[in-house]
């Protein structure tokens, strides 16, 4: 079984070749918090999480090692489980700087990055409270399902009384590939999604789109990245009465193979020129890989993370199904150009977009720091 390191240069669950399974967890923290106590849980939640990423219990003593007469220090569900691959990132809402009263409880107003604000309103956006906003957030990604939520279940607990739950997430499937050994998985759609992402492997796309550098900003962010995250619904009873033709169009990829309807094979870079018999774009204009591309949006990538997910259903009997959509960027700009872009996209007729939240995720921990130490 995997096993990744919590401490190094950036945090882990990023270029970490995507793991199976997620929780995703934001967080508000409570008005009695200050400085010295926010400080305290970012360290227990460093150390905690140092441990848990090694298939550890999240503290000496653990599920049954410690005294009969007091609740147990590790929730006990990962007992006998390995690591799988267990990744925590750890980031920090614009909340976190300033709170809704425009107080900086925590002395760090003045370091917060410039660029780290609420996302603006988007074209089609349906945003509920319950899955929108957030002070903190913790990814935990495993290719266990039990170990992920394990995770974040004694991250919340460490928490109690200084930060809680706010909103979260399950994802059962991963939707991209961060690295060239990985095969590109299927999002609910049924199309391959990830095949044109940043892999862990391209160096220096990464310094260019995906880490923040030193002068970038505050210079605590420094290899650092913002991490979007949008819930969107998709309206899968819809898409599975349209024409196959037609979702090849939409997405501007064959649903097979996942190659660019202008030709080729998956990885075969799509040629937004090229034209049919009757003159018309094999890529339509309107084409999500179209309007998504680098050539549409001044250059921008992003490294994208996101994952399945399935929440039962609703009255009319729909699945309340979608795409736990993640991206790691360099500036939070790369997402904002992207999805204003996608305004015009012919899927929007099929998703919905439910819930937003922005975090910036420190760079990495270096053994005896806790996470974010550079910021205070
Ligand atoms: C590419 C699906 C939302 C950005 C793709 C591809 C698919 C897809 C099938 C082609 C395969 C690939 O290169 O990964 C979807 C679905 C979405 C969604 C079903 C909603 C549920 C978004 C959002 C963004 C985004 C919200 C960012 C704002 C991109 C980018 C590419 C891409 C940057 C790569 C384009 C390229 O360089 O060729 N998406 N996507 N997608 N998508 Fe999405």
């Amino acid at each position: 079984a995997e096993q990744y390191p919590f401490f190094g240069t950036h945090q882990a669950g990023i270029t970490t070749p995507a793991q199976d399974r997620l929780h995703f967890a934001a967080f508000d923290v409570a008005d009695s918090l200050d400085r010295d106590g926010l400080i305290e849980l970012l360290t227990e939640w460093t150390d905690a999480a140092a441990r848990l990423t090694q298939g550890l219990e999240v503290a000496e003593g653990g599920a049954v090692g410690g005294s009969d007469v007091a609740p147990p220090v590790d929730t006990g569900e990962a007992l006998g489980l390995p690591a799988a691959g267990l990744t925590i990132t750890f980031g920090f809402g614009p909340g976190l700087f300033e709170d809704a009263d425009g107080v900086d409880r925590f002395g760090i107003a003045a370091r917060r990055p410039a660029e780290l604000v609420d996302l603006p309103r988007f074209q089609g956006d349906a945003l509920v409270p319950q899955y929108t906003g957030g002070d903190l957030c913790i990814q935990a990604c495993a290719d266990d399902p039990q170990v992920a939520v394990h995770a974040i279940r004694n991250l919340s607990r460490i928490a109690f009384g200084r930060a809680s739950l706010r909103w979260s997430q399950l994802g059962f499937g991963r939707t991209s590939s961060t690295s060239t050994a990985q095969a590109t998985p299927r999002n609910l759609f049924g199309f391959k999604d990830g095949t044109a992402n940043i892999k862990a492997e391209e160096r220096d796309a990464l310094g260019e789109h995906v880490w923040a550098a030193p002068d970038d900003g505050p210079a605590w962010m420094a290899g650092g990245s913002y991490l979007v995250a949008r819930r969107i619904r998709m309206i899968i009873e819809n898409w599975d009465r349209v024409q196959l033709g037609e979702q090849e169009m939409l997405v501007g990829r064959s649903k097979g193979e996942g190659a660019p309807l202008s030709g080729g094979t998956e990885f075969t870079e799509p040629d937004f020129e090229a034209t049919g018999a009757a003159g018309q774009p094999l890529i339509d204009t309107a084409a999500h890989v179209k309007l998504a591309h680098p050539t549409q949006n001044g250059g921008a990538r992003m490294l994208r993370r996101g994952y399945n997910f399935v929440d039962g259903n609703d009255a009319l009997g729909r699945l309340d199904a979608g795409l736990f959509f993640l991206s790691f960027q360099r500036s939070p700009q790369q997402f904002i150009d992207v999805q204003r872009s996608l305004a015009a996209d012919g899927l929007n007729e099929y998703l919905k977009h439910v819930g937003s939240a922005i975090f910036a995720v420190p760079g990495g921990v270096a053994e005896g720091e806790f996470v974010g130490q550079r910021l205070f």
